[in-house]
């Protein structure tokens, strides 16, 4: 049964719909129902973090919100309208994302990488470059302005990829495992940096297998198994909820080295293993 609190439920904008709306999703592949009737809301300057075993539906969400897969049923609202399928119709909406692969263009410079949702806005080349600048100074990314993307460390093409998405300057923003491969001290930053992007007013969902990064970023959780909501709250209710322990098989979801954050080092949380 879903953990909700009266402050979890009610977010932070009161008066204004929330950044995102999911209500009632139902997507299904053939046979296979991935997401059943599953809603959520992300309000303006939230952080949500979407979490679950392997195949619990998380990317299928992200894919839904973008337009990528077909929904049977339900509804997915961006500021209170309908959310537009198309690219972009997505920017124009304020929606940017990043992808779990990256999708750099290696042979162009990290500067032309993060021009490019620019670009296809038709923003003027010199706003466009501005923006850009500011964006990778402010991920600590100046100096490499100039690198083709595809020479760089992985640490640092995931930078690139988040100052593309931020470029936009996005209402509501997309991580598709953000903190997924890198050491603690990027992940600091990274936190750093969905903090003060959150703190502008920025919605934020993230769907992440590294639990200390959700426990230390998230406003709310939403807890995802076989295709259904089965908690959401704050990282604390979702912690001390007994359908998330069920879910990854007795194992508590404990913030330190254990629980959960072990599925950050397999991608796959214990249901194999006590099988
Ligand atoms: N394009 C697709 N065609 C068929 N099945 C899919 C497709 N995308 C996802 N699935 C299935 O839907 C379920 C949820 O997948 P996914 O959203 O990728 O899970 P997660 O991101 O939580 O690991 C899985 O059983 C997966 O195999
Ligand atoms: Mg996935």
């Amino acid at each position: 049964m879903p953990t909700t609190s009266s402050e979890t439920a009610s977010s932070k904008t009161a008066d204004s719909p929330p950044r995102l709306e999911v209500s009632g999703l139902t997507v299904t592949f053939g046979g296979l129902t991935a997401l059943d009737d599953v809603s959520f809301t992300v309000a303006d300057g939230e952080t949500v973090a979407l979490i679950g075993p392997n195949g619990a539906g998380k990317t299928t969400v992200f894919n839904a919100v973008c337009g990528l897969v077909r929904t049977r049923r339900g509804e997915i609202r961006v500021g209170g309208v309908p959310a537009p399928s198309s690219t972009t119709g997505l920017l124009g909406a304020g929606v940017s994302r990043t992808l779990q692969g990256l999708g750099l263009f290696e042979h162009l410079t990290v500067l032309e990488n993060v021009l490019v949702p620019l670009t296809s806005v038709g923003t003027s080349t010199g706003t466009s470059t501005d923006a850009a600048q500011e964006v990778l100074g402010t991920l600590g990314l100046s100096d490499l302005a100039a690198v083709p993307a595809g020479t760089l460390p992985y640490p640092e093409r995931k930078r690139v990829a988040l100052a593309r998405a931020l470029v936009t300057r996005p209402r509501l923003l997309l991580l598709d495992e953000p903190a997924g491969g890198l050491g603690a001290t990027d992940i600091d930053q990274l936190a750093q940096t969905v903090r003060t992007v959150s703190g502008g007013g920025c919605a934020v969902l993230l769907v992440e297998h590294h639990v200390d990064f959700v426990m230390d970023v998230a406003d709310r959780v939403v807890v995802l198994d076989f295709g259904h909501v089965i908690a959401c709250g704050t990282p604390d209710e979702v912690r001390r909820d007994p359908a998330v322990e069920e879910a990854y098989l007795g194992v508590p979801v404990s913030t330190s080295g254990s629980g959960i954050s072990t599925s950050s080092a397999t991608g796959a949380p214990g249901r194999e293993e006590s099988a």
